[in-house]
């Protein structure tokens, strides 16, 4: 869909009149790679560099957070309670950073994997502070209900002890969607020459992220191509949960959803399970680092980098084409990688 739907003004004035903290670095760049362009064989490449967003090691959960504390905050809440992934959380680090930038005390809840390691977010985590409660769950991190359930059972405790806590149960949030309508504002705020407009955007996420630039593009009557890149297995309800979401942001911003489940595009690139690469993966860390100096994290944005790349060899855009990669950080997770590094990507496999 191209057509207009709301102005650029009157988004924006939708948008920040809704209660927010300002803390992250905004607006991120838009920076051209053009050795990486040249490896993908396509004619430019542009990265939206939300994994440099301040709070942190950044990424995209610091944009999430100005609208949540906000949120919070205007509630009058004293306790954050949130998270839900396992010890490699991107999520959790931020949630906690960015409350501490405003005074909250957090509360994280945590699921325990047999598998956990020690480095990356796990010691970030630790180094931020905040109270961590750690339950035994889905170590494949596909089923959130009991993390869910243990956020209630906690605020319900908190509640009975005098105390304002706020929930939140996931990132998939309609703050968290209008969190990435306003990164389309910006972005289309960056792109000012009509001419030179993206035909497709591509970002590893099967929520938020996604959510927010769908409803954001299409309100603004934006004709790229949004492509979400999975990074776990897509689970079977993943795309009417979505909908569901950018449908309550939709009603957050007093306007009515153009978006159709249908124009949720997610391809598969999670591969085999969370935070598990994949050959294509491992060289995707290893082109955008030697080519250009980008470090891509193994666990989300390596795995969108490959999706990308294999749907671009897939359907090749026109050498004119400009293609935008959203890189929503992760970057934490580098140091968790040692031994999958050492072996993938500093010293691959000899080819026969
Ligand atoms: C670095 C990074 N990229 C991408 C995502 C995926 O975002 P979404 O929740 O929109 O699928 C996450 C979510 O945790 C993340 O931490």
């Amino acid at each position: 869909m191209s057509t207009t739907l709301i102005s650029y003004e009157e988004l924006k004035q939708k948008v920040d009149s809704l209660p927010r903290k300002h803390l992250a670095v905004l607006p991120t760049g838009l920076q051209a790679l053009p050795r990486l362009a040249a490896a993908a064989r396509i004619g430019e490449l542009l990265v939206k560099r939300d994994d440099l967003t301040g709070i942190a090691l950044g990424g995209n959960k610091s944009r999430l957070m100005e609208f949540i504390l906000g949120d919070a905050i205007a509630k009058g809440c004293d306790v954050f309670i949130a998270g839900g992934g396992g010890e490699q959380s991107n999520h959790a680090v931020q949630c906690v950073a960015a409350a501490n930038r405003v005074g909250l005390e957090t509360i994280i809840v945590l699921q325990r994997r047999p598998d956990a390691r020690t480095n990356g977010n796990a010691l970030l985590h630790e180094v931020v502070g905040g109270k961590t409660l750690w339950i035994d769950s889905d170590p494949l991190l596909q089923d959130r209900t009991s993390a869910g359930k243990s956020m209630q059972t906690e605020a319900e405790r908190l509640m009975a002890l005098g105390r304002h806590p706020y929930v939140l149960e996931s990132s998939l949030h309609a703050l968290s969607v209008v969190a990435y309508v306003n990164a389309t504002i910006e972005l289309f705020g960056q792109l000012t020459d009509p001419q030179t407009k993206p035909t497709r955007i591509y970002v590893t996420s099967e929520g938020a992220v996604l959510g927010g630039l769908l409803l954001g593009s299409q309100l603004l009557g934006l004709p790229w191509e949004l492509i979400g890149l999975d990074w776990r297995p897509t689970q079977s309800d993943t795309r009417d949960r979505l909908h569901g979401v950018i449908s309550a942001a939709a009603t957050v911003l007093g306007v009515a959803n153009p978006v159709e489940i249908d124009d949720i595009e997610i391809h598969p690139a999670g591969g085999p399970a969370y935070g598990v690469g994949r050959p294509e993966s491992w060289t995707a860390i290893s082109t955008a680092a030697r080519l250009e100096g980008l470090l891509l994290d193994p666990v989300y944005t390596a795995k969108g980098y490959a999706g990308m790349i294999e749907d671009l060899k897939y359907r090749p855009p026109s050498p004119d084409e400009r293609i935008i990669f959203i890189h929503t950080g992760g970057i934490a997770a580098l140091f968790a990688y040692e031994a999958e590094l050492r072996r993938n990507v500093i010293a691959p496999p000899v080819s026969q």
